[in-house]
């Protein structure tokens, strides 16, 4: 069973399609940072370029598309234009469309932030599904947290849309159920010595985080002002602006004193398997992709629930 992978990033949702048996025919980014973390770790260079002059004639023949599609036009954190976004970011979806209505694969699935449901008062996400039900498919959606369905201690809630052009796979389909969290915070943590580089102490944040990082199994982060604490034990959403520089990656105690989580820390959090391969480039690009790309044992669940559905 054969997909493609549009806004690839790094290739979280092919890790998890692949996980489940799928075969990837296909990957599209248009970002070359992406492409460098992408092409380390899979055999099949993604094609870089944008979706936009991408051609129906470039991409082979498959059975499932995928898409993490940019979320900026639609979250809150961005600028709240949806559709009418200027620099046309939030038409990409219609490339989506673009390629469904001509490939007509048997299934797809979208993955977005979660208030893409609220967007411009659930109009956003009306025009998908109606532009989706157009082509022909019954389509569905439910928002999974990694922490409720992906046994990862992320918090992180997502909408995931998938589509079905039979019937008959339709409705075997499921989302998958809740499961038990079963991993804490210290499975995501590295078990080595940790370059001195991330850490806070001596550093002028370090007076204003000291009286507040004061629990090792706690998840803190920088709000501007304040440290905000995770009180539920869990690492806060994991997001591309970890990749702005600043203070926006999570923020830990451990016993050499308060740091940031590592790269390789926030591709755990993610549930990236160990063998994931991290290039050398700068901190802040593999920051933004962790933060951009899925929590992988979600992905690999829902990919699975798929897989059944079209096997009859
Ligand atoms: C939310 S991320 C998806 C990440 C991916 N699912 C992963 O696991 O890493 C969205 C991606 O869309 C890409 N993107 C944005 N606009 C694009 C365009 N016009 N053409 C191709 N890719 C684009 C971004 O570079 C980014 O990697």
């Amino acid at each position: 069973m054969k997909f493609i992978d549009l806004f690839a990033g790094i290739g979280g949702i092919k890790t998890g399609f692949e996980k489940v048996g799928f075969d990837c025919v296909f990957s599209n980014d248009f970002d070359k940072n992406a492409k460098i973390t992408f092409d380390l770790n899979f055999s099949n260079p993604m094609v870089l370029g944008d979706i936009q002059e991408i051609k129906l004639d470039d991409i082979p023949n498959f059975d499932v598309l995928c898409g993490g599609f940019p979320c900026q036009p639609f979250s809150i954190a961005g600028y709240r234009q949806g559709f009418k976004d200027e620099d046309g970011r939030g038409n990409l979806f219609f490339d989506i469309v673009r390629i469904l209505k001509e490939k007509k694969p048997k299934a797809f699935l979208l993955e977005n932030v979660k208030n893409l449901k609220t967007h411009d008062k659930g109009h956003t996400v009306k025009v998908i599904f109606e532009q989706l039900e157009s082509l022909g498919y019954k389509v569905d959606k439910d928002v999974l947290n990694t922490i409720k369905y992906g046994n990862l201690p992320q918090n992180r809630e997502r909408i995931y849309i998938v589509g079905f052009l039979e019937q008959e796979a339709f409705e075997k389909f499921e989302f998958p159920k809740k499961i038990k969290l079963t991993k804490t915070i210290h499975d995501c943590l590295e078990n080595k010595k940790i370059d001195d580089k991330y850490y806070y102490n001596d550093k002028p944040l370090y007076e204003k985080l000291k009286d507040d990082v004061i629990k090792k199994d706690t998840v803190y982060q920088w709000r501007r002002k304040y440290v905000r604490e995770n009180k539920s034990g869990v690492c806060p959403t994991l997001t591309a602006n970890m990749g702005m520089g600043g203070h926006n990656v999570p923020i830990i105690l451990d016993s050499k004193g308060i740091r940031k989580l590592t790269p390789r820390e926030c591709a755990n959090f993610q549930g990236f398997p160990k063998s994931y391969k991290l290039p050398d480039i700068a901190d802040s690009h593999l920051y933004k992709q962790f933060g951009n790309s899925v929590s992988i044992p979600v992905i690999k669940r829902v990919a699975k629930n798929i897989y059944k559905a079209l096997n009859k």
